[in-house]
């Protein structure tokens, strides 16, 4: 059980966004993806979702994602997309029912509430969504996939949260809210996968981390593997200096001018 994307191409016209990218992810580990602005972080996700044409493949939970129906799909795997606002005047709560609709948690009235509190806004459940602030209407976002998707494992298979930039608009706590949540969703038996900015954050939280830059795979592995001077000036085209405290701690990273 784990969710598979082999050789994974994708053109916008003439140009290639992704020139061909193998990532694995497994149930139990939240695994990220980094890399700059434009290197197709969101491309990747969105192949991986099949919410745009590619080539390649993907298997999730040992199954072609090609050959799932969408209501199979909305049951194993929720998507944040990066930013997303809805123009409709809908209530928190009403937000976040409409995951429920689409995943397989609905018999279970309860369970909007219950990740609206997740994520700390259940007093906000009557607030119009367009009212929210940013990074407020976020976690109600975050709400609404983890409603979909509310057990983490499901008939002994895994399911799947799939975040683009899930705390790109949040405060440091909120951050931490959030990706304490992907790796308690993780550490219950369901996968992450989460495209992050914050390298920090990634070293912290992530077990894994693909780099990307200009649509190729430079890097996988663990933070300590990956997160290095060299590949993340590579990546970034840019110095930065990753240390870590002794003996063997988390990597941190700095832009070299902070460093010196
Ligand atoms: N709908 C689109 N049409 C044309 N080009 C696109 C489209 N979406 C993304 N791109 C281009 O593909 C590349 C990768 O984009 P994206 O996956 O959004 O990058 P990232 O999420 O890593 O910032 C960028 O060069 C971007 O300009
Ligand atoms: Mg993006």
């Amino acid at each position: 059980m784990s969710l598979i994307a082999e050789d994974i191409r994708v053109t916008y016209g003439k140009r290639e966004a992704l020139r061909g990218i193998d990532l694995t992810a497994l149930p139990g580990d939240v695994t990220a993806i980094v890399g700059p602005n434009g290197s197709g972080k969101s491309t990747l996700l969105s192949a991986i979702t099949a919410s745009l044409p590619f080539q390649g493949r993907v298997g999730l939970n040992g199954r072609d994602i090609g050959a799932l129906k969408s209501w199979e799909l909305a049951a194993q795997r929720a998507v944040l997309p990066q930013a997303s606002r809805l123009a409709f005047p809908f209530t928190a709560l009403e937000v976040v029912r409409l995951g429920l609709q689409s995943g397989t948690a609905g018999d279970k009235p309860e369970v909007p509430m219950q990740a609206l509190a997740r994520v700390g806004l259940a007093h906000y459940a009557n607030r119009t969504f367009q009212e929210l602030s940013g990074g407020e209407a976020q976690r109600v976002m975050l709400a609404r996939v983890l409603a979909q998707v509310w057990a983490p494992v499901e008939g002994g298979q895994p399911r799947w949260l799939l975040l683009d930039e899930p705390v790109s608009s949040l405060d440091i706590a909120h951050q931490l809210q959030v990706m304490e949540i992907a790796r308690d969703f993780a550490r219950a038996g369901g996968g992450v996968i989460a495209v992050m900015h914050d390298l920090n954050l990634t070293a912290l939280y992530a077990d894994r981390v693909a780099i990307l830059a200009e649509g190729k795979r430079l890097a996988f592995g663990s933070p300590t593997e990956v997160l290095t001077d060299d590949i993340l000036s590579r990546a970034y085209g840019c110095a930065l200096r990753v240390s870590a405290p002794p003996p063997q701690g988390v990597p941190y990273v700095l832009p070299h001018a902070a460093a010196v």
